[in-house]
């Protein structure tokens, strides 16, 4: 299995934009399966409540899900994309996994980072591993990697490749995934953003 990753700068609120740029990109990287960042549809630093209602959607019934899911049937190419879910009056920093043959899983972020808990609830669902093409793959989302458990946990439930969507802040990620990959002995594919947000008056993002 090939795998690829989309590494690009989304702009903030501009789903259906950065829908397109991820749908071009699946287009023309050459893989089986591409890792899109964290929260890549409608990018990273929200600002109020309302915002956040306004943008998350369901996973798997949600407008941009229903893309995805239709990109990867058209493309025969799996995908795992970062969005914001809303589930009733809960919402999630979450990822979801399409296929050709559509809806493969999603997970929901458990460890959140700084301000990411103004907005959001922990994931409420156990980390879990998907058979892609032959693969056991399993899914954790940026700040999980702080935490040795959580690459651990989806190793010992058999994950033979990690993919990690990221939106990152902090500089020592990029050094320990290495690590994370040799003591658990998986294949790590973390997809970064790149860019900065500076929205309303909070501070400045530098993405990593
Ligand atoms: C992060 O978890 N996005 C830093």
């Amino acid at each position: 299995m090939q795998i690829g990753y989309y590494q690009f700068n989304p702009e903030f609120g501009a789903k259906d934009a950065n829908l397109g740029k991820i749908i071009k990109a699946i287009g023309v990287i050459d893989c089986d399966l591409l890792v899109c960042p964290e929260l890549c549809t409608t990018g990273y630093q929200f600002d109020s409540h309302s915002e956040v209602e306004s943008l998350s959607e369901s996973i798997p019934d949600g407008p941009t899900c229903r893309t995805l899911m239709q990109t990867a049937r058209e493309t025969g190419k799996g995908i795992i994309c970062g969005i914001a879910e809303k589930d009733g009056s809960h919402y999630y920093n979450s990822a979801i996994f399409a296929g050709p043959e559509g809806y493969i899983g999603r997970y929901r972020k458990i460890h959140l980072f700084d301000e990411e808990t103004l907005w959001f609830q922990s994931g409420n669902e156990r980390l879990r591993v998907y058979s892609f093409q032959g693969a056991l793959v399993g899914i954790m989302i940026c700040f999980d990697w702080i935490f040795p458990e959580a690459a651990r946990s989806l190793a010992l439930l058999g994950a033979e490749v990690i993919c990690h969507p990221a939106n990152l802040i902090l500089p020592y990620c990029q050094d320990a995934m290495i690590t994370r990959a040799v003591e658990n002995r998986v294949y790590i594919v973390t997809a970064n953003r790149w860019g900065a947000e500076e929205r309303g008056n909070r501070s400045r993002l530098q993405f990593t």
